[in-house]
């Protein structure tokens, strides 16, 4: 007798949440409606810019998200002409909630089908579930990109060529220590980079190496330790990173920063020829023709900066110098 209406009971308490869960998270949202996830700061906090890159014009923009400050970076973005779209991470802020995949997928379309977009992960992309305790599914089935064409085995970092320039795209997430596969692979990429054809190398990943904000403080700095010996011996033109959310620029070796600020933005890459390249920062708070900071690159496959003898990368022969 109790047990009939226990049953039932328990069966309420305990199992209809978890259905109702599932549907939620596996229901679809009406085509065109766009999720707002609320941000959690304030626009003039210095944690708070979404940064795009873009470049050649390829274009490179971290932590994307699916705000109302991503809709108007993106309107920023389109408006001008580019060849790629670069995002180091943090794609849809899902976090576990699998509709939010949809809605970013939505958000972004009228962008990624009209250019290739290029992503690494971030940490908002592991989504580490106790059915999938090694994270990425979403982000493994939802952004596959051409690792194997790069010989790696992982969708995690890759890289390739577009317009004279060698890209490579970490994984901040997955192994990098010197014994890993990410390290190994990405010491044979590195070798196998023939600076005539692309002169200019360029990385992409999540966590900075670099950063004078208070947040995320240090995040980037095992990776840093690992890996930027290699990036110096290959004469790496420019590193991108996502994470922090406000823009800064470091100068090379020093390393001293030498722009920071608080804003929302892109920023464009545009490589003019195999010696020089043009960087600009675009703020979403001025129309995209002022640019907030602007820095020319001459690249490290033909410049004799930071040049140190000891450290002659094998695809150039001193000959070539
Ligand atoms: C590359 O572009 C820069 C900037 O416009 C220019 O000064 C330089 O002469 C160009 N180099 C070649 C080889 O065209």
């Amino acid at each position: 007798m109790w047990a009939r209406i226990i049953f039932p009971l328990l069966l309420t308490i305990f199992v209809l949440p978890l259905l109702l869960q599932a549907r939620d998270d596996f229901s679809r949202q009406p085509a065109g409606q766009v999720i707002l996830t609320r941000h959690d700061r304030s626009d003039s906090d210095p944690q708070q810019a979404h940064i795009v890159f873009l470049s050649c014009s390829i274009q490179f923009k971290g932590d994307l998200g699916q705000t109302d400050w991503t809709a108007s970076t993106l309107a920023h973005v389109d408006g001008q002409d580019y060849d790629v779209f670069l995002l180091p991470g943090d794609l849809s802020y899902a976090n576990g909630h699998q509709p939010l995949w949809d809605s970013f997928g939505r958000l972004v379309e009228p962008s990624a089908s009209r250019r290739p977009w290029m992503v690494t992960q971030g940490n908002h992309d592991i989504e580490i579930l106790p059915n999938h305790p090694k994270g990425f599914v979403s982000y493994n089935s939802r952004w596959p990109m051409p690792y194997e064409e790069s010989g790696s085995t992982s969708n995690l970092y890759y890289s390739f060529e577009v317009a004279g320039t060698h890209i490579i795209m970490l994984g901040s997430y997955t192994d990098f220590d010197v014994d890993s596969a990410q390290y190994k692979w990405l010491e044979s990429d590195l070798a196998r980079v023939d600076r005539n054809k692309t002169p200019w190398i360029l990385v992409l990943l999540h966590a900075p190496w670099y950063n004078t904000n208070t947040a995320h403080q240090g995040e980037g700095e095992s990776m840093r330790q690992s890996m930027e010996e290699l990036f110096y011996k290959a004469r790496v033109d420019v590193v991108f990173a996502g994470h922090v959310h406000a823009y800064e620029r470091f100068e090379p070796a020093s390393p001293l920063s030498l722009y920071r600020e608080p804003s929302f933005g892109h920023g464009r890459f545009r490589i003019l020829n195999e010696t020089h390249a043009f960087w600009s920062w675009h703020r979403n708070n001025d129309a995209d023709a002022i640019v907030a900071d602007d820095v020319w690159f001459e690249s490290l496959s033909t410049s004799k900066a930071c040049w140190d003898t000891e450290q002659v990368p094998p695809s150039v022969s001193k000959d070539e110098l």
